[in-house]
């Protein structure tokens, strides 16, 4: 069985402050004990503070974005994988939609950070999905395959086992269109088909994630599909009440 995954992208949005006040409301309104898995990934200056407040209880903290190089180097403004897991990092978030459109993060880039998690013991949650326009041409999923390519090309069939892939469509991020949840999940089977025809365990065991538009009033509907293992939510993970809401609908 696979183990449910919901994880809160804040994007850059926050402040010390704002931060302590959602972590402290978030806390009182998740159960103790979640029969979940539950991460959150503030902006990179906050990942080691809010790390270290999470600590002992059952939210892990991830980062949104990594260096490509592993090790130690003359790489400025960069954090490495093995830095934010020296800080208490589990997770972390590499290709997501934003950072290929707007920082021009190919699909190589994408998967040599993947590789550097891995490297570093952290786990890569790695993100694929198409554009409105991709989709209304049919394109979707040699989009997904294309995406995921140099990620199958890169990763050894053992760091296969330890990924997460989130399937965002763009034209459903921030704009409170979600994908239908057959929409979703047709996607989301013919990834898990494409990690079988290199290995059907790890296909059995991978978790997908859809994000997009996720809210506590679609949440249940879009986890209840077969191929759906938890969400990686944008805006409404920085609302503590609307994302417990999403963390209860997936227990
Ligand atoms: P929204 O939930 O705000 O649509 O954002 C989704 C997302 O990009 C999560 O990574």
């Amino acid at each position: 069985m696979r183990s449910f995954l919901v994880a809160g992208n804040w994007k850059m949005h926050g402040d010390s402050a704002g931060i302590k006040q959602l972590l402290s409301d978030l806390l009182k309104s998740l159960p103790a004990e979640p029969g979940i898995d539950i991460a959150v990934f503030p902006p990179s200056v906050y990942v080691a503070q809010v790390a270290a407040d999470m600590a002992a209880t059952p939210v892990a903290v991830g980062a949104q974005n990594v260096c490509d190089q592993s090790g130690q180097g003359a790489f400025t403004g960069e954090v490495s994988a093995a830095m934010l897991g020296d800080v208490g990092c589990q997770y972390v978030i590499v290709g997501h939609s934003e950072r290929r459109s707007l920082y021009g993060e190919s699909s190589q880039v994408v998967a040599a950070k993947a590789k550097a998690v891995l490297a570093a013991g952290l786990v890569p949650v790695v993100c694929v999905g198409e554009s409105d326009a991709e989709r209304e041409n049919g394109q979707t999923l040699d989009v997904i395959s294309a995406q995921l390519a140099p990620v199958f090309s890169a990763l050894s069939g053992e760091e296969l086992k330890k990924i997460v892939v989130a399937y965002e469509p763009v034209w459903a991020i921030g704009t409170g269109k979600t994908a239908s949840p057959e929409q979703a999940q047709e996607v989301h089977a013919f990834i898990r088909a494409l990690f079988a025809k290199r290995d059907e365990s790890t296909a059995a065991k991978l978790r997908i994630l859809y994000g997009g538009s996720v809210k506590a009033a679609n949440a249940a509907t879009l986890f209840a599909q077969a191929d759906i293992d938890g969400g990686l939510v944008g805006g409404a993970s920085l609302d503590a009440k609307e994302f417990s809401a999403i963390c209860r609908a997936a227990e």
